[in-house]
């Protein structure tokens, strides 16, 4: 199978879960409320019918690393999927990137209106560690509650939370190359490192292999928001789904900005080789992960 098949496959799956997880409408089972019904539709809205489900796919292959079977991590990677689409919700809401496209369609808060749009995406995050914390995920209670801790950092406070902080913040005008570094490592970072380790969880991995696979997210993650910061600055929006050109317009701080985008290309290049190296202990098991990178790098949408 190719890797390209082996993508679209994974994203198949996860869609066909992640249909099942945002079907079982509570309104409908718990008594009906009035308004209901479009918080479930927006939240689905949201979550299916579009993205390449990097996230998951990582997730999925780097549990495979350590023989765990793809439907024994499908649910753990869908809860991450949610937490995902929730960020982009909020992304896009005018009170930070205000975007209006995003997957080829209007954004949520375009089709639902803002307060719709806010409470799916707060809705999505908790369905997260709902999903997580049921037993399908995983038999075992330790295994369950370390998804969830990781889970919560990597989207929290010291996570994912305060990237988008920082990458919003009056402060980020004076932030250097180092700066947008570990800004970018948390606001996009920290959902590819819980990919990866969740992974390495789920497949009771040694210590060292999972520092080898935090290594190589650590990379991927720096990669992934640098191929999408000049996919920003070069990219074509019908293929990318979201508009471009929008993050010289705000004064974003990215390395585009700060160095130019022949060094980001370079940049790029040492990061793509920084990851392959981190997966060096795993050989030729981990050659998807290795086609995943690539493409990460290399990607036009
Ligand atoms: C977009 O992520 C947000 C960033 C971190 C740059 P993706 O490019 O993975 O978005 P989808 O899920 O494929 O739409
Ligand atoms: C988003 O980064 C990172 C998130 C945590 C959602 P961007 O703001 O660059 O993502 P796009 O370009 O809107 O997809
Ligand atoms: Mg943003
Ligand atoms: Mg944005
Ligand atoms: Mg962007």
């Amino acid at each position: 199978m190719t890797f390209h098949t082996q993508l679209e496959r994974v994203a198949c799956a996860v869609e066909e879960r992640l249909d099942r997880l945002l079907a079982q409408d509570p309104v409908q089972e718990r008594g009906p409320s009035p308004g209901g019904a479009e918080l479930g539709q927006a939240m689905r809205y949201a979550a299916l019918g579009g993205g390449k489900r990097l996230r998951p796919f990582l997730l999925i292959e780097s549990a495979r690393l350590f023989g765990v079977a793809e439907k024994d991590a499908l649910q753990a990677a869908c809860a991450l999927e949610c937490v995902h689409c929730y960020s982009l919700v909020h992304d896009d809401l005018p009170a930070m990137d205000d975007d209006a496209v995003r997957r080829g369609r209007p954004t949520l808060h375009i089709a639902f209106g803002e307060p719709t749009a806010i409470l799916a995406g707060d809705a999505l995050l908790t369905l997260a560690f709902e999903i997580l914390s049921d037993t399908q995920t995983h038999p075992d209670p330790a295994i369950r509650a370390e998804l969830v801790l990781n889970l919560a950092r990597a989207g929290g406070w010291h996570g994912m939370a305060l990237g988008q902080a920082l990458d919003l913040s009056p402060e980020r005008r004076g932030f250097s190359a180092g700066d947008v570094a570990k800004m970018q490592a948390l606001k996009t970072g920290a959902l590819f490192r819980f990919a990866c380790e969740a992974g390495a969880v789920l497949g009771r991995s040694s210590p060292s292999e999972r520092a080898a696979l935090v290594g190589y997210a650590s990379s991927f993650g720096q990669a992934f928001q640098l191929a999408d910061d000049l996919l920003d600055a070069q990219g074509d929006a019908s293929a990318l789904g979201k508009a471009v050109s929008k993050d010289a317009a705000r004064g974003k701080a990215t390395l585009v900005a700060l160095l130019g985008v022949d060094a980001a290309k370079k940049r790029l290049g040492a990061l793509l080789e920084e990851a392959e190296a981190a997966l060096a202990p795993f050989g030729d098991r981990a050659i998807t992960l290795l086609e995943t990178v690539r493409f990460a790098a290399n990607r036009t949408r």
